[in-house]
């Protein structure tokens, strides 16, 4: 197949993902700011109009082809080039630079027809269809090999294209796929990852249950169950289903890269999507890119969006790409709210605070049919004269005022848990002694009261390298790796500080207990034992005792250690139910730093005292200490220029923000000193006057 040429001399190593990125940077001039566009639903005079209007709102960039299979290949093997040639042109003499997107998120009606074996089937059996998106088995080899021809006829035809900027592989990996070539392909990971049955065996611990495997060909995905399932298979099919995703990622990703290595190559993630380790996933990124859709309906869903922005952040540690967000309302919740006037710019200058570098939306334009026919856009159904687009058109011709914070970071010295092998062995296998956990709203639990507090907050994994931080905060991590564990157990003889949420360290990585327990993982750093896990009673609530000066009173639910004391102090005793008088929260000296372990659920304001008072015991001050919880307060820096960015959540309340460090207001374009005030979902972005 002919190629053309690569730019790069032979011998010249490939450029690295932060240069791909600085030179995405450089090449637009400021934050990118664009969207999904999908011209092939339109007719050519509209496109006209289109980039007409893209000028008039500051688009700088566009993804286009996300869904354009089928208008690309019609019939296995024919191209139609010819209309994206077209967009492609047109877009570049507007200076409208494109991410160009591999369609193989929604394969066309004639590969589900002639190989219906691609399509997935999901756990009770049934196949899903044709008709929707997101109809293929990842592990299906002719899935993988169409994927691949439309990927290269992309690469060689556009790899070239002035006005190709980055690569967008797919869109939203995601299907669980339980068909017979799914099983062929988890027996090969499993033997990568055990070498012998007998190793499988032990890891799954298979004596329990007569589950004993003889031959590979016993070993198949965990479907359709008709009683209480392995909980190390489970396990090992969630890590298995993210790396046949991944590797789906990877192979178009070595296509494009095989014309061009100097671009971006990304794919988008979603909002705490449990299918994907993103952790390992970010490694093959050149940078992290986010779709996110916080419900305007929910007043404080920006709280929740500010972890998600702060995990993308951490994934590489660099500046990331909000990939998708709605300009207003979407459609896929049984009632879905606009974003209230000023709620889309506040909502873009959160991403941007948290460290992203563009603002995109999806879509563009709004389309007229499909599902999505009410999920808002950059234009909407009523074009100019409508609201949303005064506010995009208004947004997009503001945010270039902020142009010198593009690239900056942020360090943090407060890291929380968040990994996905913690996640899975939590809520994916069954058989605990309470089976409804939901890992992101406790992760959340542990991470509002820091974030309220005004404090910066890094997300890490079990194979981060925790030395930069202060202090670290486990939430509920039942499993836990020995990795982790030695690194743990450095940072706090190394001064750290750590608080350990109930039923953590429990079990291992294949999911088997830890002893002697519990927790095994953790007993010497928690300094005491739980001989007993007792999950409340619905209703039950207890009293709680801090040792503190005043004793303060709280209360907790949901769950009880039966916790025993070691070389740990007790912080904190019940006050009411059976274990009445016994340790709920425990803290145990270990080198230079100590761990406080809360052995049940303390109730909200409770773990917010304790959190922000670890916190402050660890020396780590708060960015602005006197503003309102509901006003977010960032930082982020660069070379000789620091920049503090506020946003004001609240749509009635104005705040007054006592400030760091004097400087100007980027936005407002004066000076500022001692403090300013926000309007109600009003931002400000503060340059310090000296670094
Ligand atoms: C996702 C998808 C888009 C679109 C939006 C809005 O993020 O990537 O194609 O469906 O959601 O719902």
């Amino acid at each position: 197949m002919p190629r053309p040429d690569n730019p790069r001399p032979a011998g010249i190593p490939l450029a690295s993902s932060a240069e791909r990125m600085e030179a995405l940077r450089t090449r637009l001039g400021g934050f990118a700011f664009g969207g999904d566009y999908n011209p092939e639903q339109w007719d050519r005079a509209v496109w006209r109009e289109d980039v007409e209007l893209m000028r008039r709102a500051g688009v700088n960039i566009v993804t286009l082809g996300v869904f354009a299979w089928a208008s690309l290949e019609p019939e296995p093997g024919v191209f139609t080039f010819e209309w994206m040639d077209e967009v492609m042109d047109l877009l570049h003499s507007a200076g409208i630079a494109v991410d160009l997107a591999t369609p193989t998120m929604a394969p066309p009606a004639w590969l589900s027809q002639k190989w219906p074996e691609t399509l997935p089937v999901m756990a009770d059996g049934e196949t899903f269809g044709f008709g929707n998106r997101l109809h293929y088995d990842p592990s299906s080899p002719v899935y993988r090999e169409r994927a691949a021809i439309i990927t290269r006829a992309l690469a060689e035809r556009y790899s070239r294209h002035p006005a190709l900027a980055m690569w967008h592989i797919s869109n939203e990996y995601g299907p669980t796929a339980y068909n017979a070539e799914s099983s062929v392909s988890f027996r090969a990971w499993l033997q990568r990852e055990y070498g012998s049955l007998g190793a499988l065996n032990d890891a799954w611990y298979t004596r329990f249950w007569s589950q004993t495997y003889t031959d590979w060909a016993q070993v198949d995905v965990p479907a359709v169950p008709r009683s209480w399932m392995n909980p190390a298979r489970q396990l090992d099919f969630k890590r298995f289903v993210s790396d046949a995703l991944l590797e789906c990622f990877v192979a178009e990703r070595d296509i494009v890269r095989e014309y061009r290595d100097d671009l971006p190559v990304v794919t988008n993630f979603m909002r705490f999507y449990r299918n994907a380790d993103y952790w390992k996933w970010a490694r093959e990124e050149d940078a992290v890119a986010l779709d996110i859709y916080p419900n305007p309906g929910e007043e404080d869903s920006w709280v929740s969006a500010a972890l998600n922005f702060d995990l993308m952040r951490s994934l590489k540690g660099a500046p990331w790409v909000l990939m998708e967000q709605a300009a207003s309302a979407v459609s896929q919740w049984k009632v879905n709210n606009v974003k209230r006037p000023g709620m889309m710019r506040a909502g873009s200058y959160q991403a941007i605070a948290h460290g992203s570098d563009t603002v995109l939306y999806f879509q563009w334009r709004a389309s007229r049919g499909g599902h999505e026919r009410f999920h808002s856009a950059m234009l909407p159904h009523s074009g100019t004269a409508s609201r949303t687009w005064v506010e995009v058109e208004a947004f997009g011709n503001e945010l270039p005022l902020i142009k010198d914070a593009l690239g900056a970071t942020s360090r943090s010295d407060i890291a929380v848990l968040f990994d996905w092998d913690a996640w899975w062995a939590l809520t994916e296998t069954h058989g605990l002694p309470r089976n409804e956990f939901d890992y992101p709203q406790l992760v959340t639990d542990h991470y509002r009261p820091l974030l309220e507090a005004h404090h910066g907050v890094d997300l890490v994994s079990f194979d981060s390298d925790l030395s930069g931080y202060r202090m670290l905060v486990i939430p509920n991590a039942y499993l836990i790796t020995d990795r982790f564990i030695a690194e743990l157990t450095r940072f706090v003889e190394g001064g750290g500080v750590v608080v350990c949420s109930f039923f953590s360290g429990v079990v291992d990585e294949v999911n088997q207990v830890r002893q002697p327990a519990y927790p095994g993982g953790l007993r010497g750093l928690i300094g005491g034992y739980v001989d007993e896990y007792w999950p409340a009673r619905d209703a039950e609530t207890f009293g709680v005792r801090f040792d503190d000066d005043g004793g303060s009173e709280s209360t907790a639910d949901w769950w009880q250690d039966s916790l025993h004391a070691e070389s740990a102090s007790v912080r904190a005793v019940y006050t009411s139910g059976l274990l009445d008088g016994r340790a709920a929260v425990l803290e145990n000296a270990v080198g230079d730093g100590h761990v406080v372990y809360l052995g049940t659920r303390l109730e909200p304001a409770a773990l917010a005292r304790v959190l922000t008072g670890e916190a402050e015991r660890a020396g780590i001050r708060s960015l602005v200490p006197d503003a309102p919880a509901h006003v977010e307060a960032t930082l982020r820096e660069s070379a000789g220029a620091r920049f503090l960015f506020l946003v004001n959540h609240s749509e009635t309340d104005a705040a007054t923000v006592a400030l760091p460090f004097a400087g100007r207001d980027l936005l407002a374009g004066t000076d500022v000193e001692d403090a300013l005030t926000l309007a109600p979902l009003g931002v400000a972005v503060v340059r310090a006057q000296h670094s």
